[in-house]
């Protein structure tokens, strides 16, 4: 029963009736006395009589815990060589050949060159079939370092705790089992301890529309942008906020729409009122003529929504001409 009260000291102590009842029953079936050591959330165990081939000690530690230890670093490593009992035979951990790829069965992820822990001149498969690995625990030479074995070979287990569940790191992120606790690999776009934080963008001016599915002009934010009758888009419509927390582009600007510049007309004048730029939108002209001349043509004219102006400027003509069509006489002084 000393096994299952070092279960209970652990944090996730709510589990460990059922892991009792469980202990029991592996220890009826098994008819091998188990025994345990609890080192924060790394736990390893074993028959005191037997080990286990390789398949044996990780339904052992699937049974009772989690998995096979899958080993993240050196400080793992070199904290499992310092507290781990010296054992002959060496311990099983998770790593498998499948496919003829060296595998972390927990997370059948293959292993990468850089976490490769092998002791001199090993992987050899030596003998063949050598698909499991071991760790050598306080060995005179390659002492935490990983050798290949014959599946069938009988070892200690070495099992894991996991402490990430699936609420770990808000969903955001990816857990890490430490030893004794794990850490979050945060998703882009989010940050903290627990992946709580939404990276932000800078606000921006009152007008746009904006969506916000995680946060006020956060992460993921999009905000769609639109002109007044007259005026025109000068960039992109639609700004999306990024993990790294900038906008996809600057906010774009609203410019007035352009009508053709009007040049004063020749023996007349021209005066316009412009709005939002010279010659643009709602801009008004009105056109005179210069003494002894006669406007032919309206008036004012007014640049339209669309960039045109409201009709042709004017001509402004000698008299003569208004003679020639039909002007009484002596009209023209
Ligand atoms: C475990 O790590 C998480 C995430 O970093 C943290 O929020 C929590 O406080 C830690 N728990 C303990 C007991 O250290
Ligand atoms: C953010 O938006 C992208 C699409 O633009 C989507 O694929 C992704 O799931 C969103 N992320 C979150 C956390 O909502
Ligand atoms: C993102 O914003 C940072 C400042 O917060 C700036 O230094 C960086 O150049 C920006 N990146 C892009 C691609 O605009
Ligand atoms: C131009 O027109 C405005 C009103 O539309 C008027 O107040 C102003 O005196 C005019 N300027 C000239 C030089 O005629
Ligand atoms: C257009 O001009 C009129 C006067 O002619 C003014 O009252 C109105 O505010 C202007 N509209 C815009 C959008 O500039
Ligand atoms: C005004 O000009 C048009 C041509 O632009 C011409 O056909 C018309 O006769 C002119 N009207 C007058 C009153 O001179």
């Amino acid at each position: 029963m000393d096994s299952a009260v070092g279960l209970c000291s652990s944090p996730r102590a709510w589990g460990c009736g059922w892991n009792i009842v469980r202990l029991l029953c592996f220890a009826v079936i098994s008819l091998v006395l188990v025994t345990q050591v609890e080192v924060g959330a790394w736990t390893y165990h074993y028959g005191d009589k037997s080990d286990y081939s390789w398949e044996l000690a990780r339904n052992f530690c699937r049974s009772f815990y989690t998995d096979l230890v899958a080993i993240q670093n050196q400080g793992e490593i070199a904290y499992l060589n310092r507290v781990l009992p010296v054992h002959k035979p060496h311990y099983w951990i998770g790593i498998r050949k499948i496919n003829n790829v060296w595998t972390w069965v927990g997370t059948n992820k293959a292993l990468t060159k850089e976490a490769e822990n092998w002791a001199k001149r090993e992987p050899n498969n030596k003998g063949r079939n050598q698909d499991c690995v071991e760790i050598y625990i306080q060995r005179k030479q390659d002492a935490g370092r990983w050798n290949d074995e014959n599946c069938q070979r009988k070892k200690r287990a070495l099992c894991y705790q996991a402490s990430c569940q699936s609420s770990s790191c808000s969903q955001r992120g990816e857990c890490v089992e430490t030893i004794g606790n794990y850490t979050c690999d945060c998703y882009p776009g989010f940050y903290g301890p627990e992946c709580e934080h939404v990276v932000r963008c800078k606000n921006l001016d009152p007008g746009p529309d904006c969506s916000h599915p995680l946060g006020e002009f956060s992460y993921n934010s999009t905000c769609k942008f639109q002109c007044q009758e007259g005026f025109e888009l000068q960039g992109l419509d639609t700004l999306q906020c990024l993990a790294s927390g900038n906008w996809t582009a600057v906010a774009p600007e609203c410019a007035a729409v352009k009508c053709p510049a009007l040049a004063t007309p020749a023996r007349g004048r021209l005066n316009c009122t412009h709005w939002h730029g010279d010659f643009t939108y709602n801009s008004t002209c009105s056109f005179s003529c210069n003494m002894g001349f006669v406007r032919n043509g309206s008036e004012t004219l007014e640049c339209t929504a669309l960039g045109q102006w409201t009709g042709r400027p004017p001509l402004c003509e000698g008299r003569d001409t208004l003679l020639t069509v039909g002007c009484p006489v002596n009209c023209g002084v």
